[in-house]
């Protein structure tokens, strides 16, 4: 099968970028400010994937009394700062003569796939927001399917646009498409969502995630969409180091206490997609873990498994520091895992001591 990767230098796109490879699919993959090669670590990204007050899927610290957290992680030097074409890589079409004012041009970059253990992937770099470059990598690629995972917190124009940019791409090559969306498209008002739920989002980001959904419904009727929860695994996700470095006081924070999530390793993550994406599934699917938790109990698993010092995580209001955005999102996944081989474990199972 031919998978193209939209977003393959994110968090779950370089999952998603290692799974393919290692199943032997012909695996083509897109980022936009990192070099290429999955699995760049988002815990070294922006910053906006740890303000206090974003409205992406990364943690949100704020200290005891509501404010900003400093001290916190920050932007790995050159992490999105290589926005040129490594060698042999190919460049969207518009992005010859249109550099994205968000890249900064400079810093070597790895040869294709080098850094990331597969030599097989073939790396674009892609704006999404690009309506002429869209069309020409999955024109060009001709993928089976697309994955598409790319979003940035508080860009409606990636988030939205992007994914409606992907779907009318696909429609017009005539692959199949798998979307990724999240909870955030809910409010939290209700005890749980499933499946047949309609998005009811409550922050920008949410709103922005759902419009995507009625894009791609609209321009794809046969994708998939498949809402997640919060990401976690192999240590490289935002919440991962957040923990890390309150327990090791590196920042300052607290981890919420009513802020609660159904947290998917994104292994099990990258394995129900290609599922989907491999059976060619349709329609809505609730793919999270198997067990609600708040981001300090959350926390705690992590620091239990990490070795760190767990009492040096301390407990928080979400509510209290008027952060924007849902508070208990549990997803209801009864019948994605029905449907599924894939396992998507609880988070007590795959953070217990002795797992990565
Ligand atoms: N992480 C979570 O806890 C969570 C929870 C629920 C849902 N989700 C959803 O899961 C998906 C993947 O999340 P993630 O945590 O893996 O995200 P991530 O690590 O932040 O990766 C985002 C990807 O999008 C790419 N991107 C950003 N702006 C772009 C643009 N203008 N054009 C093209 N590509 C662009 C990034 O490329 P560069 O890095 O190269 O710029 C990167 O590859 C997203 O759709 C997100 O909404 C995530």
């Amino acid at each position: 099968m031919r998978v193209l990767i939209v977003g393959g230098s994110g968090l779950l796109g370089g999952e998603l970028v290692r799974l393919c490879a290692a199943q032997g699919h012909t695996v083509a993959a897109t980022r936009f400010s990192s070099p290429p090669g999955p699995g760049t670590p988002r815990t070294n990204g922006p910053a906006q994937d740890v303000r206090p007050g974003s409205d992406g899927p990364g943690p949100e610290p704020v200290t005891a009394d509501g404010r900003p957290v400093t001290g916190g992680p920050s932007p790995a030097p050159g992490a999105a700062a290589t926005g040129g074409p490594a060698p042999g890589e190919r460049l969207g079409p518009d992005l010859r003569t249109r550099p994205s004012p968000t890249t900064v041009a400079g810093g070597p970059s790895p040869a294709p796939g080098a850094a990331s253990g597969c030599g097989t992937c073939e790396w674009f770099r892609l704006d999404v927001r690009s309506r002429a470059a869209v069309p020409a990598v999955i024109g060009g690629f001709r993928p089976d399917v697309t994955i598409n995972v790319a979003y940035r917190s508080g860009d409606w124009a990636t988030t939205a646009d992007g994914a409606a940019n992907v779907a009318a791409a696909v429609a017009a090559s005539g692959g199949r498409l798998v979307h990724v969306s999240s909870d955030a498209v809910f409010s939290g008002d209700a005890p749980s969502y499933d499946e047949t739920c309609l998005p009811d989002p409550v922050n920008p980001y949410g709103a922005a995630k759902a419009a995507a959904e009625t894009a791609v419904r609209a321009l794809v009727p046969g994708a998939a969409i498949v809402r997640t929860s919060l990401i976690v695994g192999h240590g490289a996700s935002a919440h991962e180091a957040f923990v890390r470095s309150l327990a090791t006081g590196s920042a300052t924070g607290v981890l919420f206490t009513d802020d609660v999530r159904c947290p998917v390793h994104v292994s099990d993550l990258a394995a129900a997609l290609l599922e989907i994406a491999e059976r060619g599934l349709p329609g809505v699917h609730h793919a999270a873990g198997d067990q609600a938790l708040s981001r300090y109990e959350l926390g705690l698993l992590i620091a239990r498994r990490d070795g760190l010092d767990e009492k040096r995580l301390r407990p928080g209001l979400r509510a209290a520091g008027g952060v924007r955005g849902p508070l208990e999102v549990r997803l209801d996944c009864s019948a994605t895992r029905r449907r599924l081989h894939t396992r998507l474990r609880p988070a007590s199972e795959f953070l217990a001591p002795g797992h990565s």
